[in-house]
């Protein structure tokens, strides 16, 4: 059953995180086949939900990958270089230079623990820049998922356990001097590369800031941003808690209701991890415990924490198809959230959040069809007709 909190800590006036350390959109930039990924406006769904307006940012190809994660990994992988030379930035124009530049660091071993999209960012980050990775999936991560990580050029390793278990696996390998660990979740001790991770997908907001005041478009009044270890959700809140208060959106985190981490750590005031099995179909979700880094960002800047069934997101890929975009599970849990706000259940709840008669949402499409054959049949089709 869906959940939602209302997050009795939050200090919107206030910016909450760190300030960016470095210019994470210089470098990207500068990585092969960068352009910022769409925003769609849509207003015949704007219409159908009776909002104001409706954005969705489409990072279903983002470097010719499914997921934004690849923003996290490559930023977090250049500080380290950075690191490792000594705390220059080096100079360099396009990725030939930099990958001879670390040639010099050889030889040397990504490791990461995933499940899909973060490791896939990670081993391109590694072909880029012509070095190994190794990364470890849990078990029954989706075949396409691995093969999409392998077509990387990465060795992966599928661990018997859970997430939280794979990402440990990962930390052993990860033990001697020839290899950096780039995970996307941090703990108490590791937090240097993760908060690289969040500084990177800053990239993201900053597109559609840029996109809006090119085209004189109002802000939005209300974000629903994913929450798996809570980075990217991290991410969100600092871009727009940084900014005037009139200029602040309100912002709701969404996860799934079995592994609803951040809804009930802001219930017990603490984080909390919430003991699975977390089977959503909303894999890039499936977190029983946030990031040492998001939580207190997220305790201080959230407006709100709503927890969804995986019916929401089932409904939510089918709308986003009606609308053209190919929109994986994890994905579509933003608008499956915006479903759950918008129901009659939630009226009192969008009272108290302030939230106006005509909003204008915007939403992540955080990733495209990771899973083609779940995918296809979401939506009805035949996973066998080679027609489709
Ligand atoms: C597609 C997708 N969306 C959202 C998220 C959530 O990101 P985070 O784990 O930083 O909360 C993930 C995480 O893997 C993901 O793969």
């Amino acid at each position: 059953m869906s959940e939602l909190h209302l997050n009795p800590r939050v200090d919107s006036p206030a910016a909450v995180g760190w300030p960016l350390d470095g210019d994470p959109r210089a470098f990207h930039r500068r990585l092969p086949g960068y352009r910022p990924t769409p925003l769609h406006r849509l207003p015949d769904l704007a219409a159908q939900l009776n909002v104001g307006g409706v954005l969705i940012k489409d990072e279903s190809d983002r470097f010719g990958l499914p997921a934004f994660k690849v923003l996290g990994a490559s930023w977090a992988v250049y500080r380290e270089i950075i690191n490792a030379l000594g705390g220059e930035e080096p100079a360099w124009q396009d990725i030939d230079e930099l990958r001879e530049i670390v040639a010099d660091l050889k030889p040397l071993r990504l490791v990461t623990a995933t499940d899909g999209n973060h490791g896939r960012g990670v081993a391109r980050t590694a072909a880029w820049l012509g070095l190994e990775a190794i990364v470890f999936v849990p078990a029954g991560t989706v075949a396409a998922r691995i093969a999409g990580i392998e077509a990387e050029g990465a060795t992966v390793h599928v661990i018997d356990g859970s997430y939280d278990e794979t990402v440990c696996r990962a930390a052993e390998a990860a033990a001697d001097e020839r290899a950096w660990l780039i995970q996307d979740t941090s703990w108490s001790g590791y937090e240097e590369i993760p908060r690289r991770v969040i500084e990177g997908y800053s990239t993201l907001f900053r597109e559609i800031d840029e996109e809006l005041e090119a085209a004189s478009e109002p802000p939005p009044d209300l974000v629903l941003v994913q929450i798996g270890v809570g980075s990217l959700a991290a991410a969100a809140v600092m871009h727009y808690r940084a900014k005037a208060k009139a200029k602040q959106p309100r912002i709701v985190g969404v996860e799934p209701t079995d592994a609803a981490c951040a809804l009930e750590s802001a219930k017990a005031g603490s984080s909390v991890t919430v003991t699975g099995p977390h089977e959503s179909i909303m894999a890039g979700l499936n977190c029983g415990t946030l990031a040492s880094l998001a939580w207190p960002v997220l305790s201080a800047g959230m407006d709100a924490f709503l927890s969804i069934d995986d019916d929401l997101s089932r409904q939510a890929m089918r709308l986003m198809a009606d609308c053209g975009l190919v929109t994986g599970e994890s994905g579509a849990a933003g608008l499956g959230g915006l479903l759950y706000l918008l129901s009659p259940e939630a009226a009192d709840a969008r009272q108290r959040l302030r939230i106006g008669p005509d909003p204008r949402v915007l939403i992540i499409s955080t990733e495209g069809a990771t899973d083609p054959v779940s995918y296809r049949r979401i939506l009805g089709f035949d996973p066998a007709s080679p027609c489709r």
